[in-house]
């Protein structure tokens, strides 16, 4: 069985006011489209085409390896923008295809796999995935004759006001046997209020003529919403948002207050562990167990272990090792790695280096490009000088060595283990294992010299 996923994401979204296509606009920073493209590709589809229109090359790019795109040069309904694909569906040899709307994010793998083995074992040529709602305004509404079989789909334009009280709804996703699919949608006509081809116009084509159709009724009815403003977006993020975050509670995770939390749903994060205001945990993070994240803390693609405290922390692509105690106001940046017992805290940025155990770089630190060992102390505002403004060069230092304030540590450098640098000094040759570097001109007192120059200033007490 070869099955083929149609995504139909050609239309504007005129009232996201966006310049963007609308299956852009993101849900939890991930795009709408992404996430209907996980669904179609975890329920295990062989192929998937989106149908793309309003500002095609943006999707075109956002997509290039992952799906085939076909332009919809004119935006004439879901049933002509599924037309726009049948020629792949037919030079493919597809027996079942599935189509998807762009803006609905939150359908699921399970639902759109549970919605197949209906439609195959049943023989049917089509099967809508429907859904109960409360409010169901503004979807085409599911249609059942008086044993319950399904007959048709009327959209809220031309439904009337008995059809309008009906809460089933069209998700808009539904299973096709591809002949089927290309046959029915050749009799769709434009014939209705708004001169659109309705997809769902092959529902009551199909009945017309006995072929058998269904309509499988998802358990998760949040599958089927969709946004068309940005204030829907929002309450599509908001309930994804509690949605993880309740998971995460269920599995011993503390969120005392949830305001301002957003945590991606594939992040990883251990039990015992306190996620405080503010925090934002974006895709690829996996956190141990016993930690305090945040207050403001935000994470991407960053690895975490155990009994650690981000305390107003931004990493990306870092990490950190168990016990690690970072903040107030660290930065983190790509392939900082923070070893077990570090401290780093007030205004440190560490970036492409590593820091061994027990390491402490307290305040206003810089460190770039480094290797730095065990047991390592930073004093206030050392910097590693790494950019000569055309290559980037790299330091070491040893376990246990003291880097005085206000050091500056030209790369290529290293510091010996045990090695110490005397406060305010420009390093810019190797200090030796055991050895003090001091690198500043000698201090000189000029004796009675505010008496003999008088330079007064103005008393201000
Ligand atoms: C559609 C369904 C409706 C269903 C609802 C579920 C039809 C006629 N109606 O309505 O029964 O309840 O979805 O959300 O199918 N698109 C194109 N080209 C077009 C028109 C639309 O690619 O010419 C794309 C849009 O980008 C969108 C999807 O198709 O991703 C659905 O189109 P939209 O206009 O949002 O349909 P609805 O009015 O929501
Ligand atoms: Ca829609």
């Amino acid at each position: 069985m070869k099955n083929l996923a149609i995504i139909l994401a050609g239309g504007e979204g005129t009232r996201m006011h966006s310049a963007k296509p609308k299956v852009m606009a993101e849900i939890l920073f991930r795009p709408m489209i992404d996430r209907v493209l996980d669904a179609a590709k975890g329920a295990g589809v062989d192929d998937v085409c989106v149908v793309t229109g309003y500002k095609a090359e943006i999707l075109e790019k956002h997509l290039e390896g992952r799906a085939v795109c076909v332009h919809q040069a004119e935006r004439l309904g879901t049933g002509h923008a599924v037309m726009q694909a049948l020629p792949y569906v037919r030079e493919n040899g597809f027996d079942n295809v599935l189509i998807l709307n762009g803006d609905a994010p939150f359908i699921d793998s399970d639902t759109i796999r549970e919605a197949l083995s209906y439609h195959l074992t049943r023989g049917f040529v089509q099967t809508v995935i429907s859904a109960k709602i409360d409010e169901p305004y503004g979807y085409g509404r599911i249609i059942r004759d008086k044993n319950g079989d399904f007959t048709a789909i009327i959209e809220e334009a031309s439904a009337d006001k008995e059809t309008k009280k009906i809460n089933e709804i069209n998700s808009g996703a539904m299973w096709f046997q591809a002949a089927a699919l290309v046959d029915l949608l050749s009799r769709v006509t434009n014939d209705n209020s708004k001169g659109e081809y309705y997809l769902t116009d092959t529902v009551g084509i199909a009945v017309g003529e006995k072929r058998p159709v269904g309509a499988f009724t998802a358990k998760n009815a949040d599958a089927v919403l969709g946004a068309n403003t940005r204030v829907q977006l929002m309450e599509l993020n908001e309930l994804l948002r509690h949605k993880i975050l309740e998971k995460l509670m269920l599995a011993g995770v503390s969120i005392p207050c949830t305001d301002g939390v957003i945590v991606d749903p594939d992040a990883e994060i251990g039990a015992d562990t306190v996620i405080l205001p503010g925090t934002i945990i974006k895709e690829g993070c996996v956190i141990g167990e016993n930690c305090v994240v945040g207050p403001n803390t935000v994470l991407y693609k960053t690895k975490v272990g155990s009994g650690v405290t981000l305390n107003q922390v931004q990493a990306e692509e870092a990490e950190v090792a168990d016990d690690a105690n970072l903040g107030p106001f660290v930065h983190l940046r790509p392939n900082a790695r923070v070893g077990a017992h570090v401290h780093c805290g007030n205004f440190v940025e560490i970036k492409n280096s590593t820091l061994g155990e027990h390491t402490a770089v307290s305040h206003l630190t810089y460190v770039g490009d480094s290797d730095v060992g065990k047991g390592v102390n930073f004093g206030c505002g050392v910097v590693t000088v790494n950019f000569n403004g055309k290559t980037k060069n790299r330091c070491v230092i040893g376990d246990d060595a003291f880097i005085g304030c206000n050091t500056n540590l030209i790369a290529p450098v290293s510091v010996g283990d045990r090695a110490y640098t005397a406060a305010g000094s420009t390093i810019d040759r190797d200090v030796p294992d055991d050895a003090l570097a001091i690198a500043r001109s000698r201090q000189e007192n000029k004796e009675r010299w505010v008496i003999k120059r008088k330079p007064y200033r103005e008393k201000k007490y």
